[in-house]
């Protein structure tokens, strides 16, 4: 099996939005690859975050990930902040990464611009998550469109480091899914659901309240019309209600066109609203249960034991070549 590996910021919130366009399909992933997984707590501190909740989101994010049905025995979950040898590896690479690279990097050049000023990390972050990749000889890189470039970033270092020192890292390639469906915001469905919204009427989270999830699906924006059709670019607030009840249901969207021929948007938007709340009932269920009990520390204990170990040879061996040793 080959191994991939993906890294989740503790951001605080999951959305249906996460869940539909990643988590799924992380889940899918878990029987046909070793699945790697770490929550990148010390990315997070690129920009400020609070010290009082941080510990309490990491948590929160893994117990999620694990209601949503990740399985801890198919996949071995990390926090990378308590394996020492990321932040290790990155300064090795860091020193055989240009300047000019890094100050190129659109999603650089998109957050410094918003900030009169700003941490170094938020420039070298993509180092350390060269890193994260490079530790593990990992074949695939499971990421958005967003964090593309950067993965290809790990790839040129690698190569150089491969150039300049000897065969040390494994040459990883972005996994980007074309699968995933975009779900879109339910007041204003042309723009994506994004846990940043500042409507918060829009968005879904998965540990949100079922009275209100039902009330923001009663409520999604829609059109003019009464016929329950696919079509992106007329009825994209029908067509983004579709997508969530295929993506939770299994069913094609023709089968869904089908089901509801004749119906009112209110009948759609019911069985809808049934649907995703009795999806987040269970999840909800799950989540409780989980955060109580000692399952968390129990794979995250496991996860760093595996990790280090892996990541402590390929960092000496790393620092080795470049010349480190007695
Ligand atoms: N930068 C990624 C994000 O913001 C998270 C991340 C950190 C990551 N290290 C990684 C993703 C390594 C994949 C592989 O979403």
């Amino acid at each position: 099996m080959e191994r991939i590996l993906t890294g989740l910021q503790p951001t605080g919130v999951i959305t249906l939005a996460n869940y539909i366009g990643s988590i799924k399909q992380m889940i899918e992933y878990q029987d046909k690859y070793e699945s790697f997984i770490f929550v990148a707590d010390l990315h997070s501190i690129t920009i400020p975050q609070d010290k009082d909740t941080l510990s309490n989101r990491i948590r929160d994010l893994v117990a999620l990930y694990l209601a949503c049905g990740i399985d801890p025995k198919k996949n071995t979950i990390f926090v990378q902040s308590e394996n020492v040898y990321h932040t290790n590896m990155s300064w090795l690479l860091e020193c055989n990464t240009y300047y000019g690279e890094l100050s190129r990097m659109h999603q650089f050049k998109e957050k410094s611009k918003k900030q009169e000023s700003f941490t170094a990390g938020l420039l070298t972050y993509p180092v350390l998550m060269a890193a994260d990749i490079l530790l593990y000889d990992v074949k695939y890189v499971p990421v958005g469109i967003d964090q593309k470039q950067h993965v290809e970033l790990a790839r040129d270092i690698a190569i150089r480091f491969n150039k300049k020192y000897g065969d040390t890292f494994r040459v990883p390639e972005p996994l980007i899914s074309e699968s995933g469906t975009k779900i879109l915001d339910l007041c204003n469905p042309t723009k994506k659901m994004s846990k940043s919204s500042d409507n918060p009427k829009g968005v879904i989270k998965l540990l949100d309240n079922i009275n209100d999830v039902r009330k923001k699906i009663m409520g999604a924006t829609t059109d003019s019309e009464t016929v329950v059709k696919y079509d992106m670019e007329n009825k994209p607030g029908i067509s983004n209600l579709i997508n969530i009840y295929v993506s939770l249901t299994g069913k094609t969207i023709k089968e869904v066109e089908s089901e509801f021929e004749g119906c009112n948007y209110g009948t759609f938007k019911t069985k809808v609203a049934d649907t995703v709340c009795e999806f987040l009932e269970g999840i909800q269920k799950k989540y409780n249960e989980i955060i109580k009990s000692d399952i968390i520390d129990k794979v995250l204990d496991n996860g760093k034991e595996i990790t280090t170990n892996l990541a402590s040879k390929k960092y000496e061996d790393a620092k080795k070549k470049m010349g480190f040793y007695r």
